[in-house]
């Protein structure tokens, strides 16, 4: 079958306007939108950027905005757009540095700044640190996240205010603050309660809807927010 792939093009060297470019291709239902451009990449235009590594749906690199929702183009299947002009452009609320290219620098040190990371200063045990099931399913859905800015970049609260961490943020904030092994929840909950933590939620539900792994993220965060407005973490 034939599609046309509209894609939004702006090189900061030569481009003074942001434009769209449109390649007609021939392609299979089962493709991905991923394959629509390696394919336009490597017969039309060898200048078309994006990002892409694993192409399987792990490493969160390539989510575009595709018909006007934030995807995965290598999870994104021709048959399932329902159409024969697919719109492929940058996630909002980043810079655009070259075509489907954002700066995603904003965005990871959103994450940065809610330690994501395992903290505990007791002594290490002579084995591992033990967890029964239970604890461990309290914060399973938010292990896995793969960083791929959809839920942020799909939030009106953070276009509005790129100032705000952002869903993404919080959701690996979550990650550890029900962690029953960490000790560092206390200082997370004080950071995502000032101004530009978890007030600037909205429960809009973009970042539900957005998310490839499909990670209940309003509902981790408002346990975050429970947990900030109860001092609890049950
Ligand atoms: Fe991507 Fe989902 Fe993680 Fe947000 S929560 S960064 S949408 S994987
Ligand atoms: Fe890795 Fe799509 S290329 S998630």
């Amino acid at each position: 079958m034939e599609v046309k792939l509209k894609v939004f093009r702006y090189n900061p060297e030569d481009d003074k306007k942001k434009h769209f470019d449109t390649f007609t291709l021939e392609v299979e239902p089962t493709d991905r939108v991923l394959d629509l451009l390696e394919q336009a990449k490597a017969y039309q235009d060898g200048t078309l950027t994006f990002r892409r590594s694993c192409a399987h749906g792990i490493c969160g690199s390539d989510a575009m905005r595709i018909n006007g929702v934030n995807r995965l183009a290598c999870k994104v299947l021709v048959k399932d757009l329902k159409s024969k002009t697919i719109t492929v452009e940058p996630l909002l609320g980043l810079a655009v540095e070259k075509d489907l290219v954002v700066d995603m620098e904003p965005f990871f040190d959103h994450y940065k700044s809610v330690m994501p990371y395992f903290v505990n200063n007791d002594p290490p045990p002579s084995k591992e640190r033990l967890q029964s099931p239970e604890e461990r399913a309290r914060f399973d859905d938010t292990t896995k996240c793969i960083l791929c800015a959809s839920c942020t970049t799909s939030c009106p609260s953070f276009w509005a205010n790129d100032k705000y961490i952002g869903p993404s943020a919080i959701v690996n904030a979550h990650r550890f603050i029900f962690d029953s092994r960490d000790q560092a929840a206390k200082e997370r909950l004080e950071f995502i309660n000032e101004q530009f933590g978890t007030h600037r939620c909205h429960t809009i539900f973009n970042c539900t809807d957005a998310c490839p792994r499909e990670i209940q993220v309003t509902k981790a965060l408002n346990e975050v927010k429970k947990a900030i407005a109860t001092g609890r973490l049950d």
